[in-house]
């Protein structure tokens, strides 16, 4: 059967400066993602990277005394750092700077003027400097002439402007979202960009007297490509090679709310616009939009003037205490998936790391392994008593595990990663209470029991096991751990989740040695300081 390729993308992020957790996270939820299914069997592409010319990046170069490329450049390899430190298997970054982002941009661009699809004009609008966005006048007047995002005042425009014709997709675009119920996803974003969809004007897609920062509109050396078009278009331009086509369309465009104007609806509006055009007809639209929330910091909005953003020395930290894989747990779990914002609390953090990691999986794959260590001198026993499998106290472990697994997949399919990991801890949880059920430390004091006890942990190690194999995506180095302990070569990049996962897989007699997976850390001594 051959794989099915999967594409999911992250925004790329602005280097103006450098990254902090909300960058990581969008990053890490995808991650996730992506392990998960290319472990499914799936072909995937995942993609991050920088969006390098806007204007702020060259103001905060001007003020270091470097040009905007040296300045893009140590902030995007400080991108590229954090998210190697994090685990992260992107199979490309792109840096909207780099030539093959650019040939393209102007390639697409070229094709639109053609079409007229992109025509120049006068525009005259409310202006957001630091978000460089135009603010529709109908909004403009319900923010109080300031900006949303950051409040200062927006200042009016004009300039002779390239234009985007986004009013001739305005039915294009509500029909399609009519037809796909979940291309903007949580329901809350789908129904706030259809509600802006409605009145939607064309738009300026350049600007003039940007420097040499920036890619020219194909033709006319005074206009540059707006930074955002620039930007959405390196979606296109990564795997707009022989090679990478067969990627396109993306399942999933992972974004935070506050950039879900241009991708729910200029970028599909785009999309639409190239997809006519001959040599493009393989430019369908995307499958999913996916727009999450904020992370707030300890009950408050991240800001420079309060200091409290979770950056690079503050994700150091939480990694150095409680290991990488917490916190990509934490981030996975806690954070803002939904349409409400999530708090990042250290205090929350440490009782996640205790009642999650320390507690029930790190507890239950040490106690399970100890057993085992101590009653069978670290073999595996077998389940099988006269051939048959032993069903103790009602526990049909092949169906539980099977189901979890199932769950697990459908949450993904679903970008349900809090559903997906939860029925990994839920199958370990049941483990706990098989344990406190049967009671396999009192049946190792009676002789005439040994099978029966054997059989209990062999299920026990069974499925947690299995467990594990959905934790993978999550937590690649403490699982990665169990099961050299549980005597397991696994290897997520050349075996699948759904054949691993068959009940049975631990081999009776496999040695098995007792692990200590999480160990417990003393509060308050882990707060960040
Ligand atoms: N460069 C544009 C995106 C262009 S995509 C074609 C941009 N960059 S950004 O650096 O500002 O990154 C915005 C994204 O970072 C958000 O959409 C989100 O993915 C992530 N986050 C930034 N702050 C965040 C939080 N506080 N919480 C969660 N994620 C947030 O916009």
């Amino acid at each position: 059967m051959p794989d099915e390729t999967c594409y999911i993308t992250t925004p790329i992020y602005y280097v103006n400066d450098k990254p902090h957790i909300g960058h990581v996270y969008t990053t890490t939820v995808c991650d996730v993602w992506a392990r998960f299914m290319r472990f499914c069997g799936r072909d995937v592409f995942f993609l991050t990277g920088t969006d390098e010319h806007a204007a702020k990046v060259v103001d905060a170069a001007a003020e270091r005394g470097l040009t905007a490329q040296e300045w893009a450049d140590q902030n995007a390899a400080a991108f590229e750092a954090i998210f190697r430190r994090l685990g992260m298997t992107n199979d490309d970054f792109i840096r909207t700077s780099q030539q093959r982002h650019r040939e393209k941009v102007t390639e697409y661009v070229k094709a639109l003027l053609e079409s007229g699809d992109v025509y120049l004009g006068d525009y005259e609008g409310w202006y957001d400097a630091d978000q460089e966005e135009y603010i529709p006048a109908s909004k403009a007047g319900e923010y109080d002439y300031q900006s949303p995002i950051t409040g200062k005042p927006l200042v009016r425009k004009t300039e002779k402007n390239y234009f985007f014709r986004l009013s001739e997709y305005r039915e294009a675009l509500l029909g399609h979202f009519e037809e796909h119920g979940a291309f903007v996803l949580p329901e809350a974003r789908r129904n706030e960009i259809i509600a802006r969809i409605k009145d939607a004007e064309d738009v300026p897609i350049s600007r003039t007297g940007a420097g040499d920062w920036g890619i020219r509109v194909p033709g006319d050396d005074e206009h540059t490509i707006y930074v955002w078009i620039d930007a959405l278009f390196n979606y296109l331009t990564t795997v707009d090679t022989a090679e990478r086509r067969r990627y396109w369309p993306p399942a999933y465009h992972l974004i935070a709310k506050d950039i879900l104007w241009f991708h729910g609806c200029i970028w599909p509006a785009v999309l639409m616009a190239l997809r006519k055009l001959p040599g493009y007809e393989w430019v369908g639209l995307f499958e999913r939009l996916y727009a999450h929330s904020f992370w707030i910091s300890e009950g408050q909005k991240m800001s420079k003037s309060l200091g409290n953003f979770i950056d690079l020395a503050a994700i150091e930290h939480y990694v150095e205490v409680y290991s990488l894989d917490m916190w990509r747990y934490f981030l996975a779990t806690q954070g803002p998936l939904g349409a409400t914002d999530a708090d990042f609390a250290a205090a929350h953090f440490h009782e996640v790391y205790n009642t999650d990691l320390v507690n029930t999986v790190g507890n239950c794959a040490s106690r399970v392994t100890a057993m085992i260590s101590k009653y069978f001198e670290g073999a595996t026993p077998t389940e099988l008593l006269a051939g048959s499998r032993l069903v103790v106290g009602g526990y049909d472990w092949p169906v539980s595990a099977a189901e979890a697994v199932g769950t697990a997949m459908r949450a993904m399919e679903a970008f349900d990663l809090p559903g997906a990991i939860g029925a990994a801890l839920a199958l370990i949880r049941r483990v706990d209470g098989f344990i406190n059920q049967t009671e396999p430390f009192k049946l190792a004091k009676d002789e005439t029991k040994r099978e029966e006890l054997g059989a209990i942990l062999y299920q026990c190690v069974e499925a947690v096991r299995i467990a594990s194999l959905v934790l993978w995506p999550v937590m690649p180095e403490k699982t990665g751990r169990l099961w050299e302990a549980l005597g397991l070569e696994i290897d997520p990049a050349r075996q699948r989740l759904s054949d691993l996962a068959d009940w049975g897989g631990m081999q009776p007699g496999t040695k098995v040695e007792q692990i200590a997976l999480f160990p417990r850390i003393d509060w308050p001594q882990a707060a960040p300081a």
